[in-house]
């Protein structure tokens, strides 16, 4: 979820127009909810705080964060120790970076975490969720016990139907012409060719859709809301997204006429009567539309949540791809990992059975894809831990050392900082799909406790986010091939920090083919 955009959002008034960032700054100023002047803090370092980094004196820190966040971060980590205070615009941000802080990090009462939440509920989908509190803790619980069950059950079939119609769809309706040439530039009526997002738009998209909104149950009435299917919402809320950090800042939403554009076919949705009627809508759905409902809010506050719940379970989307890029560009990853899968599979199917069933424990007992799901978060998470800080208060590092950090600012974790860090993770620019396999990582001398930090401490769906991640590799890599044309390459968009999973700079072609004989994993509750 985007709801740790702060620090990017300077990134971005940095890198807007200097028209828009002008009209913006005056905006503000005029409306007075940021005055500059204040901005600057006037009584600079006060005893015990931690040391600032030095910045411009309007903009503060913004352009080197901008520039590359995390190399800025370890540079100054480097100059001046494992915390320290940044400016970003009229923002300052504490950067704690010693990883063993994370348990304090999350037990400091004064960090909150709702208030962060708050504003991006506000400023990009211009929501005030009455009793917000009770409602996120009323989500959490249905992402936990017998619930995750009856979410991977879902999941599960849609992933199958969605691999189904893909492999019935023909080579010829693929958007590449040369589909049906392989990299050997041996002919091959099996390759087909996409760009990856058009891939997984395919199928994992529709997958976690059908999982969250279910299917229409009165195809009659299907025609008034004919927009709210997988293909539509995907390409709108794609749009809509590419707006969201603007829109953090307090942009006002009508200066993206796309952004409205894609906004206004995205809340074409069912009434939430008819939401809460559709087959396998999931629980997450059913219990805030009741809070709305309870709460007395407006037909267009429950679409509005809908794209919220959506906005949090697109981070899975976001680490699928990059999966499905390093499987497709590596062949020795793709390999090992169809290896691992495959000799599972083997001791299950007896006498050549069509359907090999798992259980959510046996989904978790995969070693190489696990360390492959966490290597993948490692290369690709944005994520910034981000807490407001509600009262002056004392953070002790490991060492002893107190700070005092300061009521209004920020309190941040930053997932790359210690992803990147060449101390725990060696070579820390190359992705290794083996590196989580029985390894024990060090910060300091000591044992780290947490390694992956994309979840940051909050994340409900975190446990629904893995399995449904490696239910949907476990399933592509049983029934597809896969390879990346030559020269492909992806890269993430580090610019887009805050985001949890990074998007990338640009798309890549797929070629893949289905595997003949495959049998069908299925799920076992
Ligand atoms: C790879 C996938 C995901 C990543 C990397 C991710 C990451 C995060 C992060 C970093 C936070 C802020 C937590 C903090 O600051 O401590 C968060 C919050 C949240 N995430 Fe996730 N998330 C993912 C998937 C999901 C899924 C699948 C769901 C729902 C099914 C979900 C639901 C939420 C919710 C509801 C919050 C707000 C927490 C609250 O209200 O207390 N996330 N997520």
């Amino acid at each position: 979820m985007l709801l740790l955009e702060e620090i990017t959002n300077a990134q971005v008034g940095w890198r807007l127009t200097r028209l828009t960032l002008c009209t913006y700054l005056f905006a503000k100023a005029h409306s007075g909810i940021v005055s500059f002047s204040q901005g600057y803090r006037q009584d600079r370092v006060r005893k015990s705080e931690p040391p600032y980094v030095p910045g411009h004196f309007l903009w503060g820190n913004s352009a080197q964060f901008s520039k590359h966040h995390v190399r800025f971060l370890q540079t100054s980590q480097k100059q001046l120790g494992d915390i320290f205070t940044i400016r970003l615009l009229n923002h300052y941000f504490t950067v704690i970076m010693d990883p063993h802080c994370y348990e304090t990090f999350v037990k400091v009462k004064n960090f909150d975490f709702f208030a962060i939440m708050h504003q991006v509920l506000n400023n990009v989908f211009a929501l005030e969720v009455k009793s917000s509190r009770k409602l996120s803790i009323e989500i959490a619980k249905r992402l936990k016990g017998m619930y995750v069950n009856t979410t991977m059950d879902n999941f599960a079939k849609h992933v199958q139907n969605s691999f189904t119609d893909l492999t019935k769809t023909s080579a010829m309706t693929t958007s590449d012409c040369n589909a049906n040439i392989n990299t050997d530039g041996n002919t091959s009526v099996d390759w087909r060719r996409e760009m990856l997002f058009t891939l997984m738009s395919k199928t994992m998209f529709p997958s976690l859709f059908y999982t969250l909104f279910g299917r229409s149950v009165d195809p009659s009435g299907e025609e008034k809301t004919k927009n709210f299917c997988p293909k539509v919402f995907h390409d709108n809320f794609n749009l809509f997204h590419k707006y969201f950090t603007y829109l953090w800042i307090g942009l006002p939403l009508k200066l993206f006429p796309q952004a409205v554009e894609a906004l206004t076919v995205l809340l074409q949705q069912p009434t939430s009567h008819n939401m809460l009627r559709r087959d396998g809508v999931s629980e997450q759905i059913k219990v805030s539309i009741n809070h709305f409902h309870q709460h007395g809010h407006s037909e267009q506050d429950i679409a509005l949540y809908n794209l919220v719940i959506f906005h949090v379970n697109y981070n899975t989307f976001r680490a699928a791809y990059w999966c499905v890029y390093k499987l497709a560009e590596d062949p020795r990853i793709l390999k090992d990992l169809e290896r691992e899968l495959h000799e599972a599979i083997e001791m299950k199917r007896a006498d050549g059975e069509e359907s090999v069933a798992f259980t959510l424990a046996e989904i978790g007992e995969f070693p190489l894809l696990d360390s492959f799901w966490k290597e993948t978060l490692r290369m690709y998470s944005g994520t910034l831990m981000t807490r407001y800080i509600t009262e002056d208060t004392e953070f002790e590092m490991p060492s002893g050392q107190k700070y005092t950090v300061r009521k209004g600012d920020r309190a941040v974790m930053c997932a790359a900082g210690v992803h990147m860090d060449p101390e725990i993770f060696e070579d820390p620019e190359v992705f290794k799909h083996k590196r989580f396999v029985n390894t024990t990582f060090y910060k300091y001398g000591k044992e780290l406790k947490k390694l992956i930090f994309s979840f940051g401490s909050l994340c409900p769906g975190q446990r629904s986010a893995i399995l449904q991640g490696k239910w949907f590799l476990m399933n592509l890599i049983n029934s597809f091939s896969l390879q990346l044309p030559e020269g492909q390459k992806a890269e993430p968009n580090t610019e887009k920090y805050g985001n949890e999973i990074l998007p990338p700079v640009n798309d890549v072609q797929i070629d893949f083919r289905p595997k003949e004989g495959a049998p069908v994993l299925v799920y076992s509750k």
